[in-house]
């Protein structure tokens, strides 16, 4: 099965119990076993994971695909309430996490965009964030595929 329909199967439920709109483009059949399905399964949760645990009610939430010949690139958009620019360059340290805006802190270790990283470099490959305080947060990754 496409790994990543598998990781919206399985969190789709909790988008939706948190009145969070989530959507997601198909992975071309053809692309499956070019890359460690388990490993990447375990990024998207924690990054699906994340943008429905920092996106309030009547949020969206936006899982893109997109691959070539070379690579595999996955876009997590949403519309929460973002990172501020001065903590986007810690944000894939360890035990990291910021107050949100609502100065609450949400529950987690911070230990999930850490492994994500160490996962993708394992995998030669590259994760990014960009964010906007009123807009929202978009990570990216993108791996090598070996055909
Ligand atoms: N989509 C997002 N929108 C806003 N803030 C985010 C988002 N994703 C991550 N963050 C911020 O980055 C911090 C680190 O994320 P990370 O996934 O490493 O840890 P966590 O979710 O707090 O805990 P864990 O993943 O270990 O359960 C979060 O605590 C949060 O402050
Ligand atoms: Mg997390």
């Amino acid at each position: 099965m496409d790994p990543i329909r598998e990781v919206y199967t399985v969190l789709a439920p909790f988008a939706s119990c948190n009145g969070v709109q989530m959507t997601v483009t198909p992975l071309q059949s053809d692309t499956f076993g070019s890359f460690d399905g388990g490993k990447i399964k375990c990024v998207l949760t924690n990054l699906i994971g994340n943008a429905i645990k920092f996106t309030p009610r009547g949020g969206e939430i936006g899982i893109s695909v997109d691959a070539d010949d070379l690579e595999l690139k996955i876009s997590i958009s949403d519309t929460g309430e973002g990172i501020p620019e001065a903590y986007v360059t810690r944000i894939f340290n360890e035990f990291y996490h910021l107050k949100s805006a609502k100065g609450s802190l949400k529950k987690g270790s911070g230990l999930g965009l850490a492994v994500s990283k160490r996962i993708i470099d394992a995998h030669n490959g590259r994760i990014w964030v960009e964010s906007s305080e009123d807009r929202g947060t978009t990570f990216s990754f993108a791996i090598p595929l070996t055909r």
